[in-house]
């Protein structure tokens, strides 16, 4: 019987660890945080639609905080001239030494590409910028960014290639994102006082509303539910039921190694590891591996 009570615990946790809830709903699993007064949800809950006008910005959030996992989510950008605007998608922990992962979509001059913008804090820092031209058209169709959070590396990719790999640098004295829980974010607002050419091209409202599409929101994540303190205590004491923390997740294996470095080698127009006038030739100290 203590056995049997025994397995049973194990076998109700492994379960509530595990149900990642895979197949994610707009009405369900998000709420809008701003502008909900003219952005949509439709088809039960598979697509939305976030607008920006002169009125409004507007922004959604998971309703469940989360520690772990791959959060994912099929994105159309603005199409046309929408100069000044910027599309997030990331994931924040909250307070003033909060860990966060970021996708941004930052739009230059109409008939220049879109730029897909990273970064990632931990314990507050920032700084870890990446940028990258997507190599295929990002406003034509919907395509896939994903983000995978585990304690071994963060991993951004877009149409299942990996862009980028933040690996584990506790041995550089680099805290790691991983005792905080985040939600995930999107949001399409006005950025025109630095997104487009550092601040110079403002927004021509004539092209308004601003309308970015979504389909398939997917969150394959262990939901938080309790107090922030124990977080990396379950997540210690459990590894084994986090699929998150298999080896398979762990690293990159050697296909996605070639796909990172043909995206790097091809599209990669910013990367903070490189940029010697910025932090006067002392970089971050991952930079150096
Ligand atoms: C957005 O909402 C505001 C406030 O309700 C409204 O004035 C505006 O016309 C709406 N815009 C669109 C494009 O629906
Ligand atoms: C943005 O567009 C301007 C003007 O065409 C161009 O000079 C600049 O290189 C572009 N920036 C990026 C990051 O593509
Ligand atoms: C999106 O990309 C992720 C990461 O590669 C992958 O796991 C997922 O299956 C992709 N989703 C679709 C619908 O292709």
């Amino acid at each position: 019987m203590g056995n049997l009570g025994i397995l049973l615990v194990a076998l109700v946790s492994l379960v509530a660890l595990n149900q990642g809830l895979v197949h994610a709903h707009f009405y369900f699993d998000t709420v809008f945080t701003l502008g909900s007064q003219n952005s949509t949800i439709w088809d039960n809950g598979d697509n939305l639609a976030l607008l920006l006008d002169k009125v409004s910005c507007s922004a959604i959030q998971t309703n469940k905080e989360f520690l772990f996992g791959s959060i994912e989510m099929q994105i159309k950008l603005v199409p046309g001239n929408s100069a000044g605007t910027v599309i997030a998608y990331y994931m924040p922990s909250t307070g003033s030494k909060h860990d966060e992962i970021d996708f941004e979509f930052l739009r230059n001059l109409s008939g220049q590409p879109y730029i897909i913008h990273t970064n990632i804090f931990t314990q507050g820092v920032g700084n870890r910028e990446q940028q990258f031209y997507p190599w295929f058209n990002p406003t034509s169709d919907f395509h896939n960014y994903t983000i995978y959070w585990n304690p071994s590396q963060i991993v951004w990719f877009a149409d299942g290639l990996p862009i980028r790999d933040f690996r584990n640098y506790e041995r550089f004295g680099i805290p790691l994102a991983s005792k905080q829980s985040m939600r995930g974010y999107s949001s399409l607002w006005n950025a025109d006082d630095w997104a487009t050419r550092g601040g110079l091209i403002k927004i021509d409202w004539k092209n308004a509303p601003f309308i970015a599409r979504y389909h398939q929101l997917s969150l394959r994540t262990c939901t938080w539910t309790g107090p922030p303190d124990s977080i990396s205590q379950r997540a210690q004491t459990t590894p084994a039921a986090n699929w998150w923390a298999s080896p398979l997740y762990g690293k990159l294996n050697d296909v996605q190694k070639v796909q990172l470095n043909w995206v790097r080698e091809n599209f990669m127009i910013y990367d903070y590891c490189k940029d010697t006038k910025r932090f006067n030739g002392q970089f971050q100290p991952e930079c150096k591996r």
